[in-house]
Parts: C-alpha cells; sequence; structure tokens
C-alpha cells in the first residue's frame, strides 16, 4: 500500500496519505525501511540516491520547513549493471566485490597473474594483473574506540571495512604503480557470503586502476594461477562521468527563545543498504516533534551527501565537514554568526548483528542487535545520555568517547569542531555491503530502531533546554 512512485504524486499528498495509512509511527517507520529496500543502493549520485533526497525533501517540505539545497557535483564512476567478469585457462571464477573507485577496464584485458605481498609493491608488476592475498583479522576495537566506563570496553570484531581501509590501500599510477589492475584475494578469514558485495574499501581517491575482490575456492584458483604464472581475462566495465550533480540538504526551524543558538542534528543520505544509511527516519522523527512543539533554540536538520564518496566532496574528515565549511554561520558563533551549543548525528538505526563462522563455514545472525555504538564526546553528554538511552543490548547503555585520533561516522566533524555531540554510528559486518542474500528489510529490528528513535527523542528535548554552558567542550579531534 506504501509503495506508491513519489516522482510521479504531489508530494504533499503523498505524505499526508502516508499519514492517514500510518496507524502509527511504526507503520511509517516500517513503510520506510521497505521504501528503501525497494530503491535499491543509494551509491553517491546514483539515480536510488537521488529519489531518496527528493522523498526527504518533499517530506520536509511538507511540514512546511523551507528547505535549503548545497549543490555539488564530482566525477561518478558509472559501473555496469553487469558487472566484472574474471576468467582463468577459459574457467569463469566467481567475483565477490568491485572495488569502489579503483578504475574499470575498457573491455576484457587479458595479461599475466602475478602474485604480489601488497598492492604497494606493483610497481614490479608492470602490465600484469597483480593478485594480492588479503586477510580479515580479528582487530582489538578498544584500540580505536575509547569508553567512558572502563568497565564496558570493547572487544575485537573482523569487519572488512576494517580489514581493506588498512591493507588494500592502491597506490595509483602517479605514485609508480603500472599494474594493469589487481585481484585481492580474500583468504579463509572470511565467508563468501560475508565478502559478497562489500562496497569496500570506500575513501579513498580514485586510483585508475581496476580491482577486485574474490574469496574462498575463487580466491584459491587465483592464487594458485598466479603462483604458476599463468593469465587471466577480466573485464570491470565502467566509465567516469565528470560532473555528476549530488545535493545536501538541510532545514531550519527557528527557536522560540534562543535563536541564535543551535542545535544540528545531522545524517548522510547514501548507502548500500538498509541499514547504511537509514539515520533521515530519525531526523525526520525529530522535525516533526519541532514543528508540532516549537523548540526553544533554533534546529538545523542537515542531510549530507558524499558519505560515499568523501574524497570527492571534502578535503578533510567526513562528509559533514562539506557542510560546516560552507555554513558557518549557521553555527561557529562569530560576530553575526549562530553558535551550535550541541549536535546530534543519527545513523544506522536497529541494526541486527551477523557474525562469521569459519569453522561452519556459514554467515549468519546471532538473534541480537549489533551492539550500539553511542557516541557521548562530553562527559557532560555521556551523563546525559547514560540517563535518557533506554534498552540498549547488550543489558548496559556502552557510550563510547572519540580518541584524539578518531571518532567513527559523520559525529567526527563536529567533534573536530569542538561541538558537543551524541552520535549513533553502529558497524555491523554488512555495513557496507550490497545486500544479495535475501530479506533485506530483516537487517533492521524495528523494535531497537524504535527504541533508538525515542532514545534519541528525549535526548533532544533534554539538550534543547540544558543551559548553554552545561554541555562540556569536546577535546581535540585529528581526523575530523
Ligand atoms: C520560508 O522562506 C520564505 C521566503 O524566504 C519566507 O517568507 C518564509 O517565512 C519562510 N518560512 C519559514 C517557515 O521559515
Ligand atoms: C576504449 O576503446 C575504444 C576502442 O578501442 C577506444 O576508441 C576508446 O578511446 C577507449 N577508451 C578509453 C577510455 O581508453
Ligand atoms: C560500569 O559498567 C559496569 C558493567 O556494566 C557496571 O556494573 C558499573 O556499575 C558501571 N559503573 C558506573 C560508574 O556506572
Ligand atoms: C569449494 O571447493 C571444494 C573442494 O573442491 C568443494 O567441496 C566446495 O563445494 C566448493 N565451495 C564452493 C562454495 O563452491
Amino acid at each position: 500500500m506504501y509503495y506508491l512512485d513519489i516522482r510521479s504524486t504531489n508530494p504533499l499528498a503523498l505524505v499526508s496519505l502516508i499519514f492517514a495509512m500510518a496507524a502509527s509511527c511504526e507503520d511509517l517507520y516500517a513503510s520506510e525501511i521497505a521504501y528503501l529496500e525497494r530503491l535499491g543502493p543509494r551509491y553517491t549520485g546514483n539515480t536510488a540516491h537521488n529519489q531518496l533526497i527528493d522523498h526527504i525533501e518533499y517530506q520536509l517540505e511538507a511540514l512546511g520547513l523551507n528547505v535549503t539545497t548545497d549543490h555539488y557535483s564530482f566525477d561518478y564512476l558509472n559501473m555496469d549493471k553487469e558487472g566484472p567478469k574474471l576468467t582463468v585457462d577459459g574457467q569463469s571464477i566467481a567475483i565477490s566485490s568491485t572495488y569502489p573507485y579503483s578504475g574499470f577496464t575498457n573491455g576484457t584485458i587479458t595479461a599475466k597473474l602475478v602474485p604480489l605481498i601488497s598492492a604497494t609493491l606493483s610497481p614490479f608488476a608492470e602490465g600484469s594483473i597483480g593478485v594480492v592475498q588479503l586477510s580479515n583479522p580479528e582487530l582489538s576495537q578498544s584500540i580505536l574506540i575509547d569508553t567512558w566506563n572502563k568497565s564496558q570496553s570493547w572487544g575485537s570484531t573482523a569487519n572488512p571495512v576494517a580489514a581493506t581501509s588498512l591493507n588494500a590501500k592502491i597506490p595509483g599510477a602517479k605514485a609508480g604503480n603500472k599494474v594493469d589492475a589487481l585481484v585481492f584475494a580474500w583468504d579463509e578469514s572470511i565467508t563468501d557470503q560475508n565478502a559478497l558485495g562489500q562496497y569496500v574499501p570506500f575513501t579513498f581517491d580514485y586510483i585508475g586502476i581496476p580491482a577486485i575482490f574474490v574469496s574462498g575456492n575463487s580466491s584459491k584458483i587465483i592464487v594458485d594461477a598466479a603462483m604458476k604464472g599463468r593469465s587471466a581475462s577480466l573485464n570491470v566495465p565502467g566509465g567516469l562521468k565528470p560532473g555528476t550533480p549530488s545535493r545536501t540538504l538541510w532545514a531550519v526551524v527557528e527557536g522560540t527563545t534562543c535563536r541564535e543558538e543551535t542545535i544540528i542534528i545531522v545524517t548522510h543520505t547514501d548507502g548500500p543498504n538498509v541499514v547504511e544509511e537509514n539515520g533521515y527516519i530519525a531526523a525526520l522523527q525529530l522535525a516533526r516533534d519541532v514543528v508540532s512543539a516549537k523548540p526553544s533554540r533554533t534546529h538545523v536538520f542537515v542531510f549530507v551527501t558524499g558519505h560515499l564518496r568523501i574524497p570527492a566532496f571534502t578535503s578533510h574528515g567526513q562528509a559533514t565537514s562539506r557542510w560546516l565549511d560552507d555554513h558557518p554561520e549557521m553555527w561557529d558563533g562569530k560576530p553575526h554568526h549562530r553558535k551550535t551549543v550541541a549536535s546530534l548525528a543519527l545513523e544506522h538505526f536497529g541494526a541486527i548483528q551477523y557474525t562469521d563462522d569459519l569453522k561452519a563455514d556459514r554467515y549468519q545472525p546471532t538473534g541480537r542487535v549489533e551492539p550500539e555504538l553511542l557516541y557521548a564526546n562530553t562527559e557532560e553528554l555521556f551523563e546525559v545520555t547514560e540517563a535518557l538511552w533506554l534498552g540498549a543490548d547488550p543489558s548496559y547503555t556502552r557510550i563510547s568517547k572519540p580518541s584524539l585520533f578518531l571518532q567513527f561516522g559523520e559525529g567526527a566533524p563536529l567533534t573536530a569542531q569542538r561541538i558537543p555531540n551524541v552520535a549513533l554510528v553502529t558497524t555491523p559486518l554488512y555495513l557496507l555491503a550490497e545486500w544479495r542474500l535475501g530479506n533485506e528489510v530483516a537487517l533492521v529490528d524495528m523494535g531497537a530502531l524504535r527504541r533508538q528513535i525515542q532514545s534519541f527523542q528525549r535526548l533532544r528535548t533534554k539538550i534543547d533546554g540544558m543551559e548553554s554552558a552545561s554541555f562540556g567542550v569536546p577535546g581535540p579531534l585529528l581526523s575530523g
């Protein structure tokens, strides 16, 4: 019933229709998740991404808000729907995923496979297809993510986002890299299903060297062929489209008593699946809240583009840094500028937990919700969050603390500007995966999503009423 084509419907009528049809918020949230699944992967600048941005804009306008658009253009890498193809000795080899913004081949290339110790040694493999073995190691999260309560520190995890960001960076041709293409061969530390469709690593510059990932038996075949000095044929279809547009939306709800003080509520709109990114559902709920009960402080709702193409949108930090750089008048407190007192970053709601059982060669749900990665960047906000965030699984609320070097997610640019924030940015193993393993909607636990949104509703109400001086001052962050 909710699956109307929003492009052919009067937006205001559609939004009121959805409200009339949705017996409750739960139905509305579920219809949004179903809508995301129907849209398919929202890679920055693709049609599905543009449709979601339109969809959000319609809903903000239906609330009577003035929506401002920041227009950007960038070099978009259009990947063919057919996907890449790899053959060795005429045998077709299954591919797990394409390395985002690596490059493309012009038709099929055939070249000698050369085993490489790492992508960084590839200058010695001119004109070949380099084969690099890659592990998905268990990494200690507590090195990267601190917690306010030391007895709730993080354990370890083996997430392909981390493995590829740390160990699969490709130096480009300018750095002397002369390979024609690269094949990253996952070893036995990841299942085929987990490796499938992973849109990783996603934060690097365009390289101009096409690269793919294989896993399991495909890895064995390709590594064996490389050891024997065989050739392979590879086709990575695609093409760069310079000047591709994308946009960030933002809307302001004026405060009734403290107009010059702002609260920023930020999320991003691009993402490959229904978890990454669904934060706009929570942001729209908070927007409805302040439209129906006017806030004391001015609220700025920001829906940024570029999270999956960060280097094309900003020279530092995560995608929100671009909006902050472009709109200091909304937050930096300089003469005639508004001053942001606190902020909320909303990402990855209701994420269920998956685990790789390597012994049984199975990738499966654990039946639980992924432990929440919930940051508070000041002690004052930690205390407020601890009191108002309810129902976490495991049974305690673990509140994380940015380190000097790192905060995951779109809260980081706010911390880097010393803006107090609370940020949810839970990171399940499939966070960056284009989902090809059946029922995608089931990745979201609707009860958890609802509970997390309600916690943010309580937090927003609370921080709107707190004294300006009571939020604390975040420590420095060197990477935001
Ligand atoms: C929206 O913008 C118009 C034109 O600038 C202005 O007249 C109107 O008051 C604004 N509405 C709100 C809700 O800010
Ligand atoms: C791709 O190949 C075609 C035909 O050989 C050639 O005309 C074209 O310039 C090539 N494009 C690129 C980007 O190399
Ligand atoms: C810290 O966490 C532990 C384990 O969840 C809990 O038992 C303890 O009460 C917490 N300490 C404080 C000061 O909240
Ligand atoms: C991988 O190869 C083994 C041994 O040939 C075979 O038993 C297994 O079914 C293969 N796995 C897949 C996923 O093709």
